[in-house]
């Protein structure tokens, strides 16, 4: 009623689902963290430098993506762009922290010794766990579906095939991806490394790069870029997930739209 122009939502689907809508009634932006409104086709789910178009004279609840899939979109955009992505076939390996501040404490209580697994369906010190999400029927688990669906409501378009394979592993802040992908027309590596240097918000690197040297970071870094033919190619994205996978979407969302209305 105190008719706020932005609510940042960041406290589960539940809360959102409950709250974000009564906000919205009341003509605020609602820019919601949470997986609440992502799939629902009215919705729009953005990461501004690759849609933020949707934001020109939008009101109402804008969803933000999944944080594995924010970082790879924000490196594959200008090479869909250009080169037309058919496939992706992505492993990641997800921090703790993307499963909330309980999911650092776990991994913090492991390593003093208390192993009983919580958060996480195995023991994640010293281990990975090759689960993220519910498991479905077909197999994947609902972390994987997110990658499919959302990476291809982002790109608008729903060629694209997408093949995750999501995975926790022992490291506070940063998640990994090993991703390769198949393209409709060729290209050079050299055509690859451009299209990546001129991306916003994303950095290509020589450097072998880790999470714990990316964290704190509103970059995505791409690097280990390699290929054998000139349609398919493989390469290393990391990024800080709570900051490039999550807050710093939702203010580059919120800053974007300021701009755009
Ligand atoms: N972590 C990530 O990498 C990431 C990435 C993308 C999206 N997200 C999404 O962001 C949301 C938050 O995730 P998180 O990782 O930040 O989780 P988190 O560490 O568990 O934090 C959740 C926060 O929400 C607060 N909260 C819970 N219920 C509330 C309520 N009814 N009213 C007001 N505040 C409430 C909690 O407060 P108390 O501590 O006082 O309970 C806590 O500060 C989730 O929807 C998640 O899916 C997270």
């Amino acid at each position: 009623d105190k008719g706020y122009d932005y609510v940042l939502f960041s406290a589960g689907a539940s809360v959102s689902k409950q709250y974000a809508p009564i906000a919205a009634e009341r003509g605020a932006v609602v820019i919601d963290n949470s997986s609440a409104f992502r799939s629902d086709a009215e919705i729009p789910l953005v990461v501004p430098e690759i849609n933020g178009d949707l934001l020109k004279g939008y009101c109402g609840i804008v969803a933000n993506p999944n944080c594995s899939t924010i970082q790879m979109v924000l490196s594959l955009s200008g090479i869909h762009k250009s080169y037309g992505i058919k496939t992706i076939v992505v492993s990641t390996y997800q921090a703790v922290s993307g499963a909330g501040n309980k999911g650092i404490a776990e991994l913090e209580e492991q390593e003093r010794g208390d192993i009983r697994p919580s958060v996480f369906v195995r023991q994640i010190h010293r281990n990975v766990v090759p689960v993220i999400g519910d498991l479905l029927h077909s197999n994947f688990s609902t972390e994987e579906m997110k990658m499919v669906h959302e990476t291809r409501k982002i790109f608008r378009d729903d060629s694209i095939s997408v093949w995750p394979t999501t995975v926790r592993v022992p490291v506070a802040y940063g998640h990994s991806e090993s991703v390769f992908c198949e393209t409709v027309r060729p290209f050079s590596l050299e055509d690859l490394i451009r299209e990546i240097e001129s991306s916003e918000d994303v950095v290509y690197s020589e450097e072998r790069l880790t999470p714990i040297e990316v964290a704190g970071s509103d970059l995505v870094f791409v690097s280990r870029l390699r290929g054998f033919d000139d349609n398919r190619f493989l390469f290393w994205n990391i990024a800080d997930n709570i900051r490039v996978g999550a807050a710093t979407n939702a203010i580059r969302i919120m800053k974007t739209h300021l701009g755009g209305t």
